[in-house]
């Protein structure tokens, strides 16, 4: 389903390039669970971003599900992320304003969903996470692993074959950390592709095979396998 060849992705401050990857080689199989860790700043967001379509790799070619996605404009790799790929992050990213059900509409807005049709979909999503009865609350009245079901919820409502997490479990304590890994869990078992970015070997251990990252490289050896999931 993934597949970087020689990624690498610098950036100018100033006249000084940054290298932040350095020729990362990797494939990723649909139906995998894979975890993604390294010190801090050895580029496990850079990655991510690349992966997620959120950004471009400076050399190299990036496939996803056959496509050769390195080198769409910014449209086309909105239409991508839109269709194909869900997104889970440390800080949840909910607007402030909105309802549950209204932050898991919004990626069915950009969607062209309509509106019957969006709010079925995000009343099922949430109520898949656990949340069937907080659908009308604002962020600021849900907890901290709540507010990430509701993130879960809004990433999953495209039904996505892909979802990517950065850190999902930062924000929150062990046993909500492992509540919200249990629904990433239970999403793998239904087929969706899993890619997390942890610290934490607890949070590493609900995926079958661990990348680990460092010095914008993929350290060797560059994979652990563990065999299926537990
Ligand atoms: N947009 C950017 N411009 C310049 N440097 C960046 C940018 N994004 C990330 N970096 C640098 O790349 C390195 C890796 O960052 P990141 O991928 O966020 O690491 P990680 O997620 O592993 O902590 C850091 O040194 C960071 O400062
Ligand atoms: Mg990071």
């Amino acid at each position: 389903m993934i597949r970087l060849e020689s990624i690498t992705r610098s950036f100018l401050l100033g006249k000084e390039s940054v290298h932040v990857l350095n020729g990362i080689s990797l494939s990723i199989q649909s139906g995998e669970f894979a975890a993604i860790m390294g010190p801090s700043g050895s580029g496990k967001s850079t990655l991510m971003n690349i992966i997620g379509c959120l950004d471009k790799p400076t050399e190299g070619e990036y496939y996803l599900g056959g496509e050769n996605v390195s080198h769409y404009n910014d449209k086309e790799l909105a239409r991508v992320r839109n269709q194909s790929i869900g997104f889970v992050f440390q800080q949840f990213h909910l607007l402030p304003r909105l309802s549950a059900l209204k932050n898991v509409e919004l990626p069915m807005i950009y969607a062209g969903v309509s509106k019957k049709e969006r709010q079925a979909r995000a009343e099922e999503a949430l109520m898949k996470v656990g949340l069937a009865d907080r659908m009308n609350h604002l962020p600021n009245a849900l907890s901290g692993g709540q507010k990430q079901r509701v993130a879960i919820a809004r990433a999953i409502v495209n039904q996505p074959k892909l979802i990517l997490a950065d850190e999902p479990t930062g924000a929150l304590d062990s046993k909500t950390s492992m509540d919200i890994m249990e629904q990433f869990r239970e999403l793998n078992a239904e087929g969706v592709t899993i890619i997390v970015v942890t610290h934490e070997s607890e949070v590493a251990e609900y995926a079958n095979r661990t990348i680990l990252v460092r010095d914008g490289m993929i350290q060797s050896p560059a994979v652990l396998d563990r065999g299926p999931s537990i």
